[in-house]
């Protein structure tokens, strides 16, 4: 796709290099507009690195190709983001004060906008009036996420997630695939915690993103979602969570993911264990705050917890598909520790993917092969985990076509 990235003069232009990274990577031809004042906070040297295209902020460069409207006719999607408070009023008044304004105006295409501001002045009146008047015209809004800011201070305001404006723009542009129209789909993602006491558990560091992607790819092929999710990373949920058929349930421990996946299970046409289980937990819960003169911290018995996707595999009603995931460290055994794995679980198909402490867990990108029946891989994908979900989703809707 031929796709515009327009960068405004926020802060978070520095997470839009991922996302214009992000994008070439998936074979996209990136076209980068700074606004003037962005170029205080990245230049434009870095833009053309990164997009491997020349880049220009001013509509009287390349006048030759008519470059004011040509960027905005040849684009398939333009992207904006950050998007300060400024644009987004100038882009609802129609103001084509710049080479970002005028490729605006002059474009057709799909506009995704991820705006970036400071809580108050994304709550101000003037702001809200002006992402209605965008919304109404069809522009999709991405964000802005919850979280810290600049000044210390948290709230919405902070730009989404690369990863997210990504995945939620690429799908915007590109239709929906309807294939799992109808379709009820259990997802559980993110990490259990088991208590020690009221302050501590016992936990893992899986960020909940795949999964999240997994959730967020089946709602956008027509599926309705249930999402368990267990201890994720700040912000992983936001952009999923607000589509209209997702409902997500909050758990901690492993046994409250059981019963909620176990509910879900009863009506889901596919079921899919994403979330990092813990296998043990602590054979006592102290109700009090376990404290090192009383000596029980230095050793914790610890009792094996159910294996909740075994337990699902087992009780499968027909024609339900089952899907297991397995973060494996890379050796040359791998693929083979991974199929009998399949084997041991029951499952239909297990998504096996590779994990060390710089790669799967937390990571944004993932490297994955999806084991079928009689141990095949029927599916391998690397890339952003937006990118894996959807080779997981292919390599599920062809099992499922395959009774
Ligand atoms: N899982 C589960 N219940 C558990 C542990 C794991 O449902 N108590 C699920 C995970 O959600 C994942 C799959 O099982 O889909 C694989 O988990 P993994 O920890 O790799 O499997 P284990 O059986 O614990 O194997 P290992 O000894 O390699 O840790």
């Amino acid at each position: 796709m031929f796709i515009v990235v327009g960068v405004t003069g926020g802060i978070a232009a520095y997470k839009s290099v991922h996302l214009v990274r992000l994008l070439v990577q998936e074979g996209h031809d990136v076209h980068v507009i700074p606004t003037d004042d962005s170029l205080r906070f990245i230049g434009l040297t870095t833009w053309e690195a990164i997009s491997r295209n020349p880049v220009t902020t001013s509509v009287h460069d390349d006048v030759a190709r008519v470059r004011h409207v040509a960027l905005g006719q040849s684009a398939d999607l333009v992207i904006v983001a950050p998007a300060t408070a400024n644009t987004i009023a100038a882009m609802a008044a129609g103001l084509a004060s710049d080479l970002l304004g005028t490729t605006l105006l002059a474009t057709t295409a799909p506009v995704a906008v991820a705006p970036a501001m400071h809580t108050e002045m994304w709550r101000h009146p003037a702001t809200r009036a002006n992402i209605a008047t965008l919304r109404e015209r069809g522009v999709l809004i991405v964000g802005p996420a919850d979280g810290p800011l600049t000044g210390g201070d948290s709230g919405p305001g902070r730009m989404s997630e690369p990863d997210d404006i990504v995945a939620a723009a690429l799908s915007f542009a590109s239709p929906e695939t309807a294939d799992l129209d109808g379709v009820h789909v259990a997802v559980s993602t993110g990490g259990t915690r088991e208590p020690l006491d009221p302050v501590r558990f016992l936990g893992n560091r899986s960020s909940g993103r795949q999964g999240a992607e997994i959730a967020a790819e089946a709602a956008r092929r027509g599926a309705t979602v249930t999402l368990v999710a267990a201890s994720v990373d700040a912000g992983v949920l936001d952009t999923v969570a607000a589509h209209p058929r997702v409902t997500t349930r909050h758990v901690e421990t492993a046994a409250q993911l059981g019963k909620a996946m176990t509910d879900a299970a009863a009506t889901a046409d596919v079921v899919i264990m994403v979330a990092a289980v813990a296998d043990y937990r602590a054979a006592r819960v102290s109700e009090h705050k376990l404290r090192k003169e009383d000596g029980p911290l230095a050793t914790i018995d610890l009792v094996p917890n159910d294996d909740i996707l075994a337990g699902l595999a087992a009780s499968r009603r027909g024609g339900q598909v089952i899907v297991g995931f397995a973060a494996e460290t890379a050796d040359e055994d791998l693929l083979a520790r991974a199929r009998r794995k399949r084997e041991r679980k029951g499952v239909d198909l297990l998504v096996v993917n590779e994990v060390g402490w710089d790669a799967g867990f937390g990571a944004g990108e993932n490297t994955v092969a999806v084991i079928g029946d009689g141990g095949a891989v029927v599916a391998e994908a690397s890339g952003p985990k937006s990118t894996v979900a959807h080779a997981v989703w292919d390599a599920i809707v062809a099992a499922r076509a395959a009774g």
